[in-house]
């Protein structure tokens, strides 16, 4: 199940985490992380912008991969959905958002931290979850200890990876790719100058690739 959406995952190698309160910086934020070659968005719906930003991102980049974020709720799923999300992710396992997910077809990478809920995952047939919040629940170490039971399974870790410590991550063959704001604080971008964004990116996909080889 969503073996081409792991695939594309694994290509972008970095997922965006994005919290936007104004959908009109959508479209340019978009531009931005395009040019530098990030090529996807997790689009949170920490805001009430949220599906707004998303339809305006793939209006803008219809070849982009942009998905829906912090997504807690059954009706945030179909809101994404309709505003034209390629996928969901949640901070962590809920089994109705997840069947849900799977009954719309729609890839779900919900967060899993413990064997119980890795194992929960994998049960609903899930290969690849998120791993949230990677520094404070032990990072690389934590994701190799549940690797370890769990055969083939794959994390995108996200919550304190940076452009420091992402080379380790990519490096590790648990990982199919990372996630993270650091190159998308609305601060970069305050004063509708996205030029920050597209270096910060560009200089992530650099460091991203170069880990992978
Ligand atoms: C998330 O929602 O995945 C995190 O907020 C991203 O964490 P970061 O801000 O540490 O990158």
């Amino acid at each position: 199940m969503f073996e081409s959406f792991y695939q594309t995952l694994e290509e972008l190698l970095i997922v965006p985490v994005v919290v936007l309160d104004d959908e009109a910086d959508a479209a340019p934020l978009a531009d931005a992380l395009m040019a530098a070659g990030m090529r996807s968005a997790e689009v949170t719906f920490r805001t009430a912008a949220a599906a707004g930003s998303i339809r305006a991102m793939r209006a803008a980049h219809p070849d982009m991969h942009a998905g829906a974020g912090t997504v807690l709720t059954v009706e945030q799923v179909d809101e994404a959905l309709a505003a034209g999300a390629e996928f969901i992710v949640a901070p962590g396992f809920d089994a109705e958002v997840v069947s849900h997910c799977i009954e719309r077809g729609v890839p779900v990478l919900p967060g899993t931290v413990t064997p119980t809920e890795v194992g929960s995952a994998r049960k609903l047939g899930l290969t690849v979850t998120k791993f949230f919040p990677a520094a404070q629940y032990g990072g690389l170490g934590t994701i190799a200890a549940l690797c370890a039971p769990f055969v083939g399974h794959r994390f995108m870790p996200t919550g304190g990876v940076s452009k420091e410590n992402l080379g380790s991550y990519l490096g590790s063959p648990d990982i199919i790719a990372v996630g993270g704001t650091w190159m998308v604080k609305p601060a970069l971008f305050a004063g509708g100058d996205f030029s920050r964004v597209c270096e910060l990116a560009a200089e992530a996909m650099a460091a991203a690739r170069a880990a992978r080889g």
